[in-house]
């Protein structure tokens, strides 16, 4: 099989919902198994780009683009150098996240468990297939339950409302914890509680058959 990297896309458009950390998360997370990875920062914020300045990830470039008219012509000339291109977007509906969704392969909606995030959630889920509906390979689109507090009853009525709307949710939830809030100080990946949550969406990514890059490995 030809190498093209699998692209990946981050799109919430509630903002602040985790969209930056779980990128900067599963591109440290998939470089450390030994994956080449690139992360394509199209925020204006540039979180991810600020987090990779604190500290050398191995396997790991980061490149800032705001261009929304060549980001396809970014992803051509790159594709073919890494395993995975990781998509940051900004936390609105802008016409960047559009391109970054065309040209995605698997799409990953953060959400916390607040009806606004679960709104925004379900509003970009709906967005998200009206665009890419009549491609040749629709890409797969999952809503995370991200920076959630496990056993409260915002989570099960968060669970239950997607559930009810048959809106497709991973799994793995990841939990609200200070770890992921010291990364943008420190770099890398988190440590204690927040790296095992990390570990386990990652897994569960993986036993989803999500992500290529494990994929072609185990083949
Ligand atoms: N699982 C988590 N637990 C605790 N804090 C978290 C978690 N994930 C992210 N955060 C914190 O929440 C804030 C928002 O996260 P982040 O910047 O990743 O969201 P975003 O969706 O990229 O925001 P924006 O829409 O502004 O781009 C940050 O301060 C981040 O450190
Ligand atoms: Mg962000």
């Amino acid at each position: 099989m030809k190498k093209t990297a699998q692209i990946i896309t981050a799109v919430q458009q509630k903002g602040g919902a985790g969209k930056s950390t779980m990128i900067s998360c599963l591109a440290a997370a998939m470089s450390d198994d030994g994956a080449k990875v690139l992360i394509i920062d199209t925020d204006p914020q540039e979180s991810c780009v600020e987090w990779a300045e604190q500290n050398e990830v191995s396997n790991l470039d980061v490149v800032p683009h705001h261009k929304e008219d060549s980001v396809f012509d970014l992803i051509d000339k790159l594709e073919s150098r890494y395993d995975v291109i990781l998509v940051d977007t900004a936390g609105y509906d802008s016409r960047m996240a559009t391109y970054a969704i065309q040209a995605s392969d698997l799409i990953l909606i953060p959400s916390g468990g607040s009806k606004k995030d679960i709104m925004g959630a379900a509003r970009t889920w709906l967005h998200a297939n009206n665009l890419t509906k009549r491609n040749r390979e629709a890409p797969e689109v999952k809503i995370v339950l991200w920076k959630v507090k496990p056993g409260t009853n915002v989570l099960s009525n968060a669970k239950e409302s997607l559930e009810k709307s048959g809106l497709p949710v991973l799994s793995a939830i990841v939990p609200n914890l200070t770890g992921f809030d010291e990364i943008s100080w420190t770099g890398g990946l988190p440590d204690g509680k927040a790296r095992q949550s990390v570990k386990q969406f990652l897994a569960s990514l993986q036993l989803g058959k999500h992500l290529q890059f494990y994929e072609r490995k185990a083949a």
